[in-house]
């Protein structure tokens, strides 16, 4: 399978012979959007560093067969830009970052750097290259002052973050904003989004320090998973939500540059945000041999222990919603990283059925959650 079928297109065919810049195509999300950008047409082109392990999505598709890849630091701005001088693309999604809170305690000046001067040489190359027509930046739930409160964030409340990642991702909103009113807000302009979402889940994750990607490394070696805070809530989502949710405003900019020019939540509705212990549960009703511990450590960073985002403003105006619910999420997301761990499974095939399959969701009604 190459494509997808007929019909299964959910952004009327905007990506269709397009030429789509991706930067951090070797990661998590970027591999997947890849993936979904080239089944529906696209000519994708991808700007990263080399990815980390030979597990990661990028490595176990075989991406760089399929696509067009560059490896590329996103701090070099003379290198990126000379890589949308050679592609001219139309559309261009920036993911490339530093994407982990804990390494962020570790390396503060990585993550600055790659967080903050990555978003802005990205909003320079878009303004260097009179092609690019559409230009979404991703950012993160974590971009919020996060008050610890019951309710969900709105894109319109204040921008902040404790820990250094965090903070650079409220940063890097501030530079969206600064480059949309200073360069993109006037008509004929590149129409520039940012999208913010939470915590994502799927097969092919295995960074360091992210609970799910825990998880099976401790099935692989059939030892427990160390849980650090079970009780925290968070915005858990299948991989392919968020992505569906850029690629939607994409389409939205492109057809109506003006409308969509701002910040967007993508997360699971209001009802349907769970502990990291729930999740834990649900994984263990999937693969009993799962042994989970949770010691007290002492004098761990600071992490966000309540977190949820206010989605409405997508699903009213994008006609974005999520497609999955909690226990399609973890199906989903289980079934990934068993496939992975069939040694005679093709991923990119694997990966491609599972887009088709979630594309599907589209066309019937979000059902309730079944209990573990
Ligand atoms: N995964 C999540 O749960 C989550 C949640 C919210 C937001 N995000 C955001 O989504 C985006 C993608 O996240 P991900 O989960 O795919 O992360 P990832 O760590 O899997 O991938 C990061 C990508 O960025 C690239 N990169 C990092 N530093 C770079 C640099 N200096 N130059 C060039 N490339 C560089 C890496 O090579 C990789 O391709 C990031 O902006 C991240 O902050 C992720």
């Amino acid at each position: 399978m190459e494509n997808l079928g007929v019909g299964m297109d959910l952004f009327g065919g905007i990506f269709k012979g397009k030429k789509v810049l991706v930067t951090g195509d070797s990661g998590f999300k970027g591999s997947w959007m890849c993936l979904w950008l080239k089944a529906l047409g696209a000519d994708v082109y991808g700007y990263s560093l080399p990815p980390k392990t030979t597990s990661d999505n990028f490595v176990t598709t075989r991406l760089n067969e399929k696509i067009y890849h560059q490896d590329g630091d996103i701090r070099d701005l003379d290198s990126m830009k000379s890589f949308f001088r050679k592609v001219n693309p139309d559309i261009a999604f920036h993911l490339a970052a530093q994407a982990l809170v804990i390494q962020s305690y570790d390396d503060p000046v990585e993550t600055f750097s790659s967080n903050l001067m990555g978003t802005v040489h990205f909003f320079e190359c878009v303004r260097a290259t009179p092609s690019v027509r559409v230009a979404v930046n991703i950012s993160s739930d974590k971009c919020y002052d996060n008050k610890e409160w019951v309710w969900g964030y709105r894109e319109n409340d204040p921008m902040g973050g404790k820990d250094p990642y965090s903070a650079s991702k409220g940063c890097a909103e501030l530079i969206f904003n600064s480059y949309l009113n200073s360069y993109f807000n006037r008509s004929g302009a590149c129409a520039v989004a940012s999208g913010r979402a939470g915590n994502v889940i799927g097969g092919g994750d295995w960074a360091e320090n992210r609970i799910i990607p825990d998880v099976f490394r401790a099935v692989q070696q059939n030892s427990p998973v160390q849980v650090r805070n079970p009780h925290s809530t968070r915005p858990w989502q299948f991989v392919l939500e968020p992505v569906f949710g850029y690629m939607k405003l994409a389409e939205k900019l492109w057809n109506s540059p003006s409308e969509y020019q701002s910040g967007w939540n993508f997360g699971p509705l209001d009802n349907h945000n769970y502990s990291v212990g729930q999740l834990l549960e649900k994984v263990q009703a999937r693969i009993p041999s799962l042994k989970i511990q949770s010691p007290e450590i002492v004098g761990k960073p600071h992490e966000a222990h309540l977190l949820k985002l206010d989605v409405s403003k997508a699903v009213t105006l994008l006609n974005w919603r999520p497609l999955l619910n909690f226990h399609q999420t973890v199906e989903f997301t289980v079934q990934g990283y068993l496939d992975e761990l069939n040694p005679g499974k093709d991923l990119y095939e694997a990966r491609l059925a599972q887009i088709e399959s979630y594309s599907q969701n589209y066309f019937i009604p979000i059902s309730n959650d079944i209990p573990a």
